[in-house]
Formats: structure tokens, C-alpha cells, sequence
């Protein structure tokens, strides 16, 4: 059972803050790392896989430092975003360099590719690949060394839905194993099913952590400002003032604007005060429900 532990890590490239003061602890099992793009994920994955120092703080697995530390690159293995693999290259031979790499034998790069299923596909060239067979013999490239961490960047970006449930079983069988494994995501969803446990990224800080009910939770816990169209707006629009759960209500050329700090109670409130008014609802929609607002909204209370 492998532990990484980030001490009020920071990363800087020039000007550049990627990553702010940051503490955290990876433990075994499958974590998600989400955050909106620019918020640090893949510079903090390759501060804990050792391809880069930090500026201040450490970052430590079982209490070892990472960075330059060779013996403990053999117990880490990285899933790079880009594709970084060459196409003309079988999937044998790509999975048997990496092993090589590790001064490991051919039996090495066959469990690997055993255990992403790709033992059928493995003398056809990457190139010929879907882009989640790629990803698959990349992970296998990551896993020849049997690593009791596994860190991956964006795994399931671009893959169609088949792909991306195969490789999230995938993933989730790896964490069931007791292996530790991080990977990012901007996608809360994903992140969801597959995480047991959730650290969320914006701007280079650590703005929550939790498993996916606490982030929902902190996530649907704020001002939400909802666009409402009705066959009479204004009688709505008077209800809902009366009712303490409306921040504030706009009557606007599209209807109402509605804001609420209470987001269960309006959302029980509406459709009741709409029957007993006998007013029709035509629209209810969040107008700010974009991911960006809401980890904006996560990083201005931590
Ligand atoms: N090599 C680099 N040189 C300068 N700035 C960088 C470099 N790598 C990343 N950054 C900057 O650091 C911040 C975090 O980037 P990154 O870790 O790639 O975030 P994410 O993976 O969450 O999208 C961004 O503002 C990015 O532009
Ligand atoms: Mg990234």
C-alpha cells in the first residue's frame, strides 16, 4: 500500500504559479483529480511522478522524496496526456521497449498487455489503433513494471463511451487491487465514477476534497441564479419574492431572473407556487451552471 504525500507544494515556471501551496494525500484506492484546464493538474502529476522538482514544499511516496529518487521511479508509473507513442510501432514492440526500459523480459510486456486486454490487437501497428486501444497500450507501457502507484493525465479525453467505460473498468479493477492511482479530469461526471475520493484543482490551489457527495454537495451549497419563463411572469415573479428563498428577482425581456442561496427549498418551491398560482412554467434553466463558475466559486471560499 503506496502514500503520496504533497507538503505546501508549489511549482513555478518563471511568472507562472502552476501550483500554489498545495497539501495532499493520495492513498490507495482511485482518486480524481478535477479541475478546469490551467488549474495545475498535469504539472501536479508530474511533480508526484518525479519528472519535475518542485519550488517549495515535498512531495514524498511512503515517506521517501520523489524527485531523483531512482528506486522509487520503480514503484511509479505515469500515463502521459499527449500520445507519446510512435505510430509505426506495433503494440508489442511498444510495450516491450518500455519493459526493456525497466531491464525487465518479454514475460514482463505480455502481463501488461494481458491485463488491458490488448493481447489480441498487440502485433498490429498503433497507428491502426482506435484512440482507445492507444490509450490502453499506453497504460500497459505505464503498468510492465507492475507499479503500486499509477498516475494518469486526462485518461478518457477523446475516447467514444464503449472506449471510455472499458478503460474506466479498467481503472477501477487496478484501484480494487489496492494499487494508489490519481488521475485528472476536467469532468466532474467522470470523475465521479470512478473515484472513490475527489481533490479539486483551480488555479494551482486546492479548493475541496472529499468523495463525490461532499464535492456535490459544496458544489450545489451556493448561489445559483436560474433563468425561469412562465405563461405569466409577473404573478410568479411576486410569489417568489415573498418566498425567503429568492436572492432577488429580475423580470427581463427573456423572463425571469431568478437568483436563490437556497438551492433545495427553490427548487421545491417553484413547481408548488406555479400550481397553486396556475401559472404554467416553460423554461426553468441554471444560467450559471458552467463547471468554470462553479470552480470559481469553490476557490473563493478556501
Ligand atoms: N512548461 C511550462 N512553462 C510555462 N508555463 C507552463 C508550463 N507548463 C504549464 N504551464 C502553465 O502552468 C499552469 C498549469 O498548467 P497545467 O499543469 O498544464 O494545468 P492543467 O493540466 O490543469 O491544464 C498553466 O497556466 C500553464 O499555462
Ligand atoms: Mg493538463
Amino acid at each position: 500500500m503506496s502514500v503520496i504525500e504533497l507538503k505546501q507544494v508549489s511549482r513555478w515556471y518563471g511568472n507562472v504559479v502552476a501550483v500554489n501551496d498545495v497539501t495532499m494525500t493520495i492513498g490507495p484506492g482511485v482518486t480524481g483529480l478535477l479541475g478546469p484546464n490551467g488549474a495545475g493538474k498535469s504539472t501536479l502529476l508530474h511533480l508526484m511522478a518525479g519528472f519535475l522538482s518542485t519550488s517549495g514544499g515535498t512531495a514524498t511516496l511512503d515517506g521517501q522524496q520523489i524527485w531523483r529518487n531512482h528506486d522509487i521511479y520503480r514503484t511509479i508509473g505515469l500515463v502521459p496526456e499527449r500520445e507519446g507513442v510512435y505510430g509505426f510501432l506495433t503494440g508489442w514492440q511498444f510495450v516491450r521497449s518500455a519493459a526493456r526500459l525497466h531491464g525487465l523480459q518479454d514475460d514482463a510486456a505480455e502481463r501488461a498487455l494481458d491485463l488491458v486486454e490488448m493481447t489480441a490487437a498487440k502485433d498490429r501497428r498503433i497507428e491502426t489503433y482506435s484512440k482507445g486501444m492507444r490509450q490502453r497500450v499506453k497504460v500497459a507501457g505505464a503498468l510492465v513494471h507492475e507499479p503500486q502507484v499509477l498516475l494518469l493525465d486526462e485518461p478518457f479525453n477523446g475516447m467514444d463511451p464503449r472506449q471510455r467505460l472499458h478503460l474506466m473498468d479498467l481503472v477501477r479493477k487496478l484501484g480494487a487491487a489496492g494499487r494508489t492511482i490519481l488521475f485528472s479530469s476536467h469532468i466532474l461526471e467522470e470523475v465521479e465514477r470512478v473515484a472513490q475520493q475527489i481533490e479539486v484543482l483551480v488555479a494551482g490551489r486546492h479548493a475541496a476534497s472529499g468523495d463525490y457527495r461532499e464535492i456535490r454537495r459544496r458544489m450545489t451549497d451556493r448561489p445559483h441564479l436560474f433563468r425561469v419563463r412562465s405563461s405569466d411572469d409577473r404573478r410568479l415573479a411576486a410569489a417568489l419574492i415573498a418566498d425567503a428563498s429568492s436572492g432577488g428577482v429580475s423580470l427581463t425581456a427573456q423572463g425571469l431572473e431568478v437568483r436563490t442561496e437556497d438551492f433545495r427549498r427553490f427548487t421545491r418551491l417553484l413547481p408548488r407556487l406555479a400550481r397553486d398560482l396556475n401559472v404554467h412554467l416553460w423554461q426553468v434553466s441554471p444560467t450559471d451552471e458552467d463547471l468554470e463558475s462553479v470552480f470559481s466559486y469553490l476557490s473563493g471560499r478556501s
